[in-house]
Protein backbone atom coordinates (compact mmCIF):
# COMPACT_ATOMS: atom_id res chain seq x y z
CA UNK A 1 0.00 0.00 0.00
CA UNK A 2 1.15 3.66 -0.91
CA UNK A 3 0.64 6.88 0.79
CA UNK A 4 -1.67 7.62 -2.28
CA UNK A 5 -3.61 4.52 -2.87
CA UNK A 6 -7.33 5.57 -4.12
CA UNK A 7 -6.61 9.16 -4.00
CA UNK A 8 -7.32 11.45 -7.76
CA UNK A 9 -5.06 13.88 -8.72
CA UNK A 10 -5.66 16.51 -11.31
CA UNK A 11 -1.97 18.11 -12.66
CA UNK A 12 -2.19 20.96 -14.89
CA UNK A 13 0.53 21.39 -17.32
CA UNK A 14 1.06 17.68 -16.41
CA UNK A 15 2.71 17.08 -19.90
CA UNK A 16 6.07 18.41 -20.21
CA UNK A 17 8.66 19.44 -17.19
CA UNK A 18 7.87 20.16 -13.51
CA UNK A 19 3.93 19.01 -14.16
CA UNK A 20 4.78 15.67 -15.87
CA UNK A 21 7.60 14.84 -13.10
CA UNK A 22 5.16 15.84 -10.48
CA UNK A 23 2.87 13.48 -12.22
CA UNK A 24 5.32 10.76 -12.30
CA UNK A 25 5.95 11.04 -8.40
CA UNK A 26 1.90 10.98 -7.03
CA UNK A 27 1.69 7.89 -9.80
CA UNK A 28 4.65 6.36 -8.12
CA UNK A 29 2.85 6.81 -4.67
CA UNK A 30 -0.25 5.00 -6.00
CA UNK A 31 -2.51 8.19 -7.23
CA UNK A 32 -4.35 7.91 -10.17
CA UNK A 33 -3.60 10.49 -12.50
CA UNK A 34 -5.43 13.38 -14.64
CA UNK A 35 -3.01 14.95 -17.08
CA UNK A 36 -4.01 18.20 -18.18
CA UNK A 37 -2.39 19.88 -21.39
CA UNK A 38 -2.66 21.88 -24.39
CA UNK A 39 -0.23 20.06 -26.00
CA UNK A 40 -2.29 17.00 -27.05
CA UNK A 41 0.62 15.02 -28.35
CA UNK A 42 2.54 14.90 -25.05
CA UNK A 43 0.06 14.73 -22.96
CA UNK A 44 -1.23 11.47 -24.50
CA UNK A 45 2.09 10.30 -23.94
CA UNK A 46 2.16 11.30 -20.50
CA UNK A 47 -1.32 9.68 -20.08
CA UNK A 48 0.01 6.54 -21.62
CA UNK A 49 3.40 6.56 -19.62
CA UNK A 50 1.28 6.99 -16.25
CA UNK A 51 -2.13 4.61 -17.17
CA UNK A 52 -3.26 8.21 -16.62
CA UNK A 53 -6.91 9.88 -17.99
CA UNK A 54 -5.52 12.86 -20.28
CA UNK A 55 -8.09 16.06 -21.20
CA UNK A 56 -6.76 18.65 -23.49
CA UNK A 57 -8.22 21.62 -21.13
CA UNK A 58 -6.93 25.65 -22.00
CA UNK A 59 -6.86 26.07 -18.40
CA UNK A 60 -7.74 29.83 -18.72
CA UNK A 61 -11.25 28.44 -19.97
CA UNK A 62 -13.45 28.63 -17.31
CA UNK A 63 -16.02 26.67 -18.99
CA UNK A 64 -13.91 24.12 -19.85
CA UNK A 65 -12.86 23.43 -16.40
CA UNK A 66 -16.43 22.94 -15.36
CA UNK A 67 -16.90 19.97 -17.79
CA UNK A 68 -13.54 18.36 -17.30
CA UNK A 69 -14.49 18.74 -13.55
CA UNK A 70 -17.60 17.02 -13.90
CA UNK A 71 -16.34 14.48 -16.24
CA UNK A 72 -13.37 13.62 -13.81
CA UNK A 73 -16.38 13.22 -11.06
CA UNK A 74 -18.21 11.00 -13.43
CA UNK A 75 -15.70 8.90 -14.51
CA UNK A 76 -13.39 8.46 -11.55
CA UNK A 77 -15.44 9.54 -8.49
CA UNK A 78 -13.77 12.91 -7.71
CA UNK A 79 -10.40 14.80 -6.98
CA UNK A 80 -8.39 14.57 -4.18
CA UNK A 81 -5.29 16.65 -5.39
CA UNK A 82 -5.00 19.50 -7.74
CA UNK A 83 -1.65 20.40 -9.08
CA UNK A 84 -2.17 23.76 -10.83
CA UNK A 85 1.25 24.37 -12.07
CA UNK A 86 0.52 25.09 -16.40
CA UNK A 87 2.07 28.10 -17.15
CA UNK A 88 4.35 30.19 -20.10
CA UNK A 89 6.56 33.03 -20.07
CA UNK A 90 6.46 36.43 -22.22
CA UNK A 91 10.18 36.33 -22.95
CA UNK A 92 9.51 39.87 -22.91
CA UNK A 93 11.66 42.28 -21.04
CA UNK A 94 10.95 45.73 -22.35
CA UNK A 95 7.56 46.81 -20.99
CA UNK A 96 6.77 48.71 -24.61
CA UNK A 97 7.77 45.71 -26.52
CA UNK A 98 5.18 43.62 -24.91
CA UNK A 99 2.46 42.83 -27.03
CA UNK A 100 -1.50 42.86 -25.83
CA UNK A 101 -1.41 38.97 -27.29
CA UNK A 102 1.63 38.10 -24.86
CA UNK A 103 -0.39 39.75 -22.18
CA UNK A 104 -3.53 37.87 -22.56
CA UNK A 105 -1.51 34.47 -23.47
CA UNK A 106 0.44 34.81 -19.87
CA UNK A 107 -2.61 35.79 -17.79
CA UNK A 108 -4.89 33.43 -19.18
CA UNK A 109 -2.48 30.50 -18.20
CA UNK A 110 -0.54 31.53 -15.41
CA UNK A 111 -3.60 33.30 -13.35
CA UNK A 112 -6.80 32.36 -15.20
CA UNK A 113 -6.01 28.85 -14.89
CA UNK A 114 -5.08 28.97 -11.45
CA UNK A 115 -8.36 30.85 -10.30
CA UNK A 116 -10.96 29.00 -12.56
CA UNK A 117 -8.51 25.44 -11.90
CA UNK A 118 -8.91 26.34 -8.07
CA UNK A 119 -12.74 27.48 -8.55
CA UNK A 120 -13.43 24.72 -10.05
CA UNK A 121 -11.72 22.05 -8.19
CA UNK A 122 -13.00 22.67 -4.92
CA UNK A 123 -16.74 21.93 -5.11
CA UNK A 124 -15.42 18.11 -6.25
CA UNK A 125 -12.49 17.72 -3.37
CA UNK A 126 -15.16 19.01 -0.59
CA UNK A 127 -17.64 15.85 -1.56
CA UNK A 128 -14.72 14.12 -0.67
CA UNK A 129 -14.27 15.34 2.71
CA UNK A 130 -11.06 17.85 1.68
CA UNK A 131 -8.30 17.83 -0.72
CA UNK A 132 -4.96 19.80 -1.74
CA UNK A 133 -4.17 22.14 -4.05
CA UNK A 134 -0.86 23.43 -4.71
CA UNK A 135 -0.26 25.75 -7.46
CA UNK A 136 3.20 26.87 -8.94
CA UNK A 137 4.42 30.12 -8.43
CA UNK A 138 7.96 30.82 -9.24
CA UNK A 139 10.60 32.72 -7.39
CA UNK A 140 9.81 35.63 -9.34
CA UNK A 141 6.06 35.67 -7.42
CA UNK A 142 8.58 36.86 -4.23
CA UNK A 143 11.52 39.02 -5.93
CA UNK A 144 11.52 41.92 -8.46
CA UNK A 145 12.28 39.80 -11.30
CA UNK A 146 13.10 42.63 -13.96
CA UNK A 147 13.86 39.92 -17.20
CA UNK A 148 10.65 39.21 -17.63
CA UNK A 149 7.72 41.70 -15.37
CA UNK A 150 4.43 40.73 -16.31
CA UNK A 151 5.54 37.53 -15.27
CA UNK A 152 6.33 38.32 -12.26
CA UNK A 153 2.82 40.16 -12.72
CA UNK A 154 1.33 36.60 -12.74
CA UNK A 155 3.50 34.56 -9.90
CA UNK A 156 2.75 37.40 -7.53
CA UNK A 157 -0.86 36.84 -8.33
CA UNK A 158 -0.57 33.02 -7.88
CA UNK A 159 1.27 33.83 -4.20
CA UNK A 160 -1.33 36.92 -3.60
CA UNK A 161 -4.31 34.68 -4.09
CA UNK A 162 -2.96 31.39 -2.52
CA UNK A 163 -2.66 33.22 0.80
CA UNK A 164 -6.10 34.93 0.50
CA UNK A 165 -8.01 31.78 0.12
CA UNK A 166 -6.35 29.89 2.36
CA UNK A 167 -8.34 29.90 5.50
CA UNK A 168 -11.49 29.78 3.38
CA UNK A 169 -10.23 26.78 2.60
CA UNK A 170 -9.30 25.38 5.64
CA UNK A 171 -12.78 25.46 7.14
CA UNK A 172 -13.57 22.77 4.04
CA UNK A 173 -10.91 20.81 5.07
CA UNK A 174 -8.34 21.59 2.15
CA UNK A 175 -5.45 23.06 2.25
CA UNK A 176 -3.28 25.16 -0.69
CA UNK A 177 0.27 26.58 -1.04
CA UNK A 178 2.24 27.78 -3.33
CA UNK A 179 5.48 26.52 -4.99
CA UNK A 180 8.03 29.12 -5.54
CA UNK A 181 11.08 27.14 -7.85
CA UNK A 182 14.44 29.25 -9.31
CA UNK A 183 15.17 27.80 -12.17
CA UNK A 184 14.18 24.51 -13.17
CA UNK A 185 16.15 22.69 -16.27
CA UNK A 186 12.27 21.95 -18.31
CA UNK A 187 11.72 22.96 -21.98
CA UNK A 188 10.43 26.36 -20.57
CA UNK A 189 14.03 27.86 -20.58
CA UNK A 190 14.94 28.42 -24.04
CA UNK A 191 18.03 27.43 -25.62
CA UNK A 192 19.35 31.46 -25.34
CA UNK A 193 18.42 31.36 -21.54
CA UNK A 194 20.38 27.91 -20.94
CA UNK A 195 23.32 29.14 -22.63
CA UNK A 196 22.91 32.04 -20.16
CA UNK A 197 22.13 29.79 -17.02
CA UNK A 198 24.95 27.75 -17.91
CA UNK A 199 28.03 30.18 -19.01
CA UNK A 200 27.31 31.50 -15.41
CA UNK A 201 27.92 28.16 -13.92
CA UNK A 202 23.84 28.72 -12.16
CA UNK A 203 22.63 25.82 -10.53
CA UNK A 204 19.63 24.57 -12.30
CA UNK A 205 17.20 22.52 -9.86
CA UNK A 206 15.97 18.86 -11.67
CA UNK A 207 12.10 18.37 -11.91
CA UNK A 208 12.14 15.88 -9.41
CA UNK A 209 13.10 17.93 -6.97
CA UNK A 210 10.19 20.26 -7.35
CA UNK A 211 7.78 17.26 -7.74
CA UNK A 212 8.78 16.27 -3.69
CA UNK A 213 8.09 19.41 -2.57
CA UNK A 214 4.70 19.38 -4.54
CA UNK A 215 4.11 15.70 -2.64
CA UNK A 216 5.31 17.45 0.70
CA UNK A 217 2.75 19.93 0.35
CA UNK A 218 0.61 17.27 -0.60
CA UNK A 219 0.72 15.14 2.63
CA UNK A 220 1.29 17.96 5.18
CA UNK A 221 -1.00 20.60 7.09
CA UNK A 222 0.32 23.81 6.13
CA UNK A 223 -1.74 25.84 4.14
CA UNK A 224 -1.50 29.33 2.77
CA UNK A 225 2.36 29.26 2.40
CA UNK A 226 5.01 29.94 -0.55
CA UNK A 227 7.20 27.57 -0.21
CA UNK A 228 11.25 28.54 -1.51
CA UNK A 229 12.33 25.48 -3.74
CA UNK A 230 16.13 25.81 -4.93
CA UNK A 231 18.75 23.39 -5.22
CA UNK A 232 18.74 20.97 -2.12
CA UNK A 233 16.36 23.49 -0.34
CA UNK A 234 12.74 23.35 -0.19
CA UNK A 235 11.83 26.33 2.59
CA UNK A 236 8.59 28.36 3.77
CA UNK A 237 8.82 31.66 3.00
CA UNK A 238 7.78 34.15 5.77
CA UNK A 239 6.35 37.18 4.77
CA UNK A 240 6.88 39.92 7.11
CA UNK A 241 4.17 42.44 8.82
CA UNK A 242 3.31 45.24 7.19
CA UNK A 243 2.16 48.74 8.85
CA UNK A 244 -1.03 48.11 10.63
CA UNK A 245 -3.95 51.22 10.83
CA UNK A 246 -2.46 52.64 13.84
CA UNK A 247 0.96 52.64 12.59
CA UNK A 248 1.97 49.31 13.99
CA UNK A 249 5.31 48.44 12.24
CA UNK A 250 3.98 44.28 12.54
CA UNK A 251 1.96 41.76 14.08
CA UNK A 252 -1.25 43.54 12.38
CA UNK A 253 -4.17 42.17 13.82
CA UNK A 254 -7.09 42.90 10.85
CA UNK A 255 -10.80 42.94 11.87
CA UNK A 256 -12.62 39.77 12.74
CA UNK A 257 -13.22 38.04 9.06
CA UNK A 258 -10.06 39.46 7.77
CA UNK A 259 -7.74 37.58 9.54
CA UNK A 260 -5.41 35.84 7.10
CA UNK A 261 -2.14 33.73 7.72
CA UNK A 262 1.15 35.19 7.55
CA UNK A 263 2.10 32.37 5.20
N1 LIG B 1 11.31 26.09 -15.51
C1 LIG B 1 11.54 27.02 -14.59
O1 LIG B 1 12.68 27.51 -14.41
C2 LIG B 1 10.42 27.50 -13.71
C3 LIG B 1 10.75 28.23 -12.56
C4 LIG B 1 9.74 28.69 -11.72
C5 LIG B 1 8.42 28.41 -12.04
N2 LIG B 1 8.12 27.72 -13.17
C6 LIG B 1 6.70 27.46 -13.45
O2 LIG B 1 6.50 26.07 -13.48
C7 LIG B 1 5.34 25.77 -14.25
C8 LIG B 1 5.65 24.63 -15.19
O3 LIG B 1 6.66 25.07 -16.10
P1 LIG B 1 7.75 24.11 -16.74
O4 LIG B 1 9.05 24.74 -16.47
O5 LIG B 1 7.49 22.70 -16.36
O6 LIG B 1 7.41 24.38 -18.28
P2 LIG B 1 7.03 23.42 -19.50
O7 LIG B 1 6.94 24.31 -20.68
O8 LIG B 1 7.92 22.23 -19.54
O9 LIG B 1 5.55 22.91 -19.10
C9 LIG B 1 4.45 23.75 -19.08
C10 LIG B 1 3.24 22.98 -19.62
O10 LIG B 1 2.08 23.81 -19.49
C11 LIG B 1 1.29 23.63 -20.65
N3 LIG B 1 0.42 24.80 -20.85
C12 LIG B 1 0.83 26.08 -21.11
N4 LIG B 1 -0.25 26.88 -21.23
C13 LIG B 1 -1.35 26.09 -21.00
C14 LIG B 1 -2.75 26.34 -20.97
N5 LIG B 1 -3.26 27.57 -21.22
N6 LIG B 1 -3.59 25.30 -20.72
C15 LIG B 1 -3.10 24.06 -20.49
N7 LIG B 1 -1.78 23.77 -20.52
C16 LIG B 1 -0.91 24.77 -20.77
C17 LIG B 1 2.28 23.46 -21.78
O11 LIG B 1 1.71 22.82 -22.92
C18 LIG B 1 3.39 22.63 -21.11
O12 LIG B 1 3.17 21.24 -21.31
C19 LIG B 1 4.94 27.09 -14.93
O13 LIG B 1 3.88 27.67 -14.22
C20 LIG B 1 6.20 27.94 -14.79
O14 LIG B 1 5.91 29.31 -14.79
C21 LIG B 1 9.09 27.25 -14.00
Amino acid sequence: MTSLDGKIALITGGASGIGLATARRLRSEGAQIVVVDLDEAKGRAAAEELDARYLPLDVGDAAEWASAVSAISNELGGIDIAYLNAGVVTGATDLLSVTDEQYRRIMRANVDGVFFGARAVVPAMERRGGGAIVATASLAGLIAYAPDPVYALTKHAVVGLVRALAPQLEAKGITINAICPGIVDTPLINDAGRQLIESANFPMIAPSAIADAVYDRVMGDDTGTAWVVQVGVAVAYRFSGVPGPKGESAGLTPPSGLAGRQG
